[in-house]
């Protein structure tokens, strides 16, 4: 049976049960849904699904699974490794509707949310009760929550706060046959048998679909300094990474952004940045809390480790306004970087003390392959954005000289006890230098487990194991 006359198959059945507006076979409209934000690349699905109800979810999966159909899950789109893309066509699940907050819980510090609830928006609703959700990817305006388990997100705040992972206790899932269960227990610990929730988390939907999230919320810290440091050197900057945590600082970011990044992020953004003379980096880092003097004491000893570290001058934002400018700025650098040029973007992670060692390396295979790159991220998780320019390049040097060099970049991660993502997921396009960071028998038990929860292979199928 073709992948044509499998979804006529189902579509009689989708047509009983869902409206109108929750099928799309338009190929125009169906190619809204074709694309995320990872590169170039479009994969149109042969049919968009809109579900509305846990109900309607199951009925998919189930029509999917017994027809042997692609099921692919789709937040926001707003991914960065091709997690959402349906690469084999199929039924594309878009969880636009699950967009409600169910409840927040204020004596237990909970919430209770539907996977297509953006970031923003549940951050802003649990701050009105003075609670805090930390987890903040660049992105965090237009992502889902769903995504943001889909690939375990971080973030900025994930410094201080930790990850989607750490805010997570208990998911409703539907599996690939169309079974609803929950996967854990609404408790901050949880020691009962192995932990499903964890397994979804990161799991990139090829294992189930996430229906209901229970999220845990600590206070919200009140207030928060930003400081921004220049360094003529980018080593050097991210020298002083490892340094501050050493003396005992706590920062709740600690950013890091190459001059040349600033500058095509203020160009697209139409904004302005007081550059300083012989500056190549600038670190950017927050810290929060509720006292001042306590504050201000981190800030000093901050501000003295940066000194020592060679910056060149250092500078408090004055504002709230001044504080999102720079924000503004650094969130927007890997979108605005695209617009520059054909581009490959990694998400290199190190242990933080290793990460000078990791530009150093990721400029002198850069060198030998001819491609320009500009860096920026999240330092003190050591986690390094690397977005590779083709800029002048011809064709067949890109083409031949790409994969090679984004091997050696990710050889030198392990080497240094790092891995290849940090935040943004392996999905389509970092699947086939799985072989780096595991061996066979480690893919082989990963396969297992997704043999057990999705045994015809129909979940996100061509995604995270090498071909
Ligand atoms: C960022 C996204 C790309 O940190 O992860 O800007
Ligand atoms: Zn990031």
């Amino acid at each position: 049976m073709t992948e044509t006359d499998a979804i006529k198959t189902i579509l009689a059945a989708l047509q009983a049960n869902f409206d109108e507006d929750q099928i799309i076979l338009d190929e125009e409209r169906r190619s809204a849904y074709d694309h995320d934000y990872t590169e170039d690349l479009h994969f149109l699905p042969a049919v968009v699904v809109k579900p509305r109800s846990v109900e309607q979810v199951q009925l998919v999966a189930k029509l999917c699974n017994e027809n042997g159909i692609p099921l692919t899950v789709r937040g926001a789109g707003t991914g960065l490794s091709g997690g959402a893309l349906p690469i084999q066509g199929g039924v594309l699940l878009s969880m636009e509707y699950f967009n409600r907050i169910i409840a927040i819980d204020t004596a237990n510090f909970q919430a209770t949310v539907e996977p297509g609830v953006i970031n923003q928006v549940f951050q802003d609703a649990v701050a009105e009760h003075g609670l805090f959700y930390p987890p903040d990817p660049a992105s965090k305006g237009s992502c889902f929550l769903g995504g943001n388990i889909a690939h375990n997100s971080g973030g900025p705040r994930a410094l201080k706060y930790g990850v989607t992972r750490d805010y997570v206790l208990n998911l409703e899932i539907v599996t690939a046959d169309g079974t609803r269960m929950w996967t854990g227990a609404n408790t901050l610990k949880n020691s009962t048998g192995y932990s499903l929730t964890h397994l979804m988390i990161g799991s990139e939907g090829t294992l189930a679909i996430v229906t209901k999230i229970v999220f845990k919320l600590i206070p919200k810290p009140q207030q928060t300094v930003l400081m921004l440091a220049a360094f003529a050197d980018a080593k050097a900057a991210c020298a002083a990474v490892s340094k501050v945590f050493m003396a005992g600082a706590n920062p709740s970011a600690l950013e890091f952004m190459e001059k040349s990044g600033i500058e095509i992020s203020v160009k697209h953004l139409q904004s302005h940045f007081q550059y300083i003379e012989g500056a190549e980096a600038y670190l950017l880092i927050e810290v929060d809390g509720n006292a001042e003097d306590q504050m201000m004491l981190e800030c000093e000893t901050i501000h003295g480790v940066l000194e020592t570290a060679g910056a060149m001058e250092v500078f408090f934002a004055q504002s709230a306004d001044e504080k999102e400018h720079y924000w503004r700025i650094r969130r927007a650098i890997g979108e605005t970087v695209k617009a520059v040029s054909v581009y490959k973007e990694e998400d290199t992670v190190v242990p933080r003390a290793e990460l000078p060692v990791l530009l150093e390396g990721v400029k002198a295979i850069g060198k030998r392959y001819g491609f320009e790159s500009v860096c920026y991220g999240h330092a003190g998780d050591g986690n390094l954005h690397v977005n590779i320019l083709k800029g002048d390049l011809s064709d067949e040097a890109w083409q031949s000289g790409l994969n090679p060099a984004i091997r050696e970049i990710f050889e030198l991660c392990k080497k240094l006890g790092g891995t290849i993502s940090g935040e943004h997921g392996i999905g389509y396009v970092q699947k086939s230098f799985m072989d780096i960071p595991f061996e066979p028998a480690q893919l082989a038990v990963m396969k297992a487990i997704k043999l057990a929860f999705d045994p015809k292979g129909i979940l996100n199928p061509g995604k995270i194991f090498p071909d």
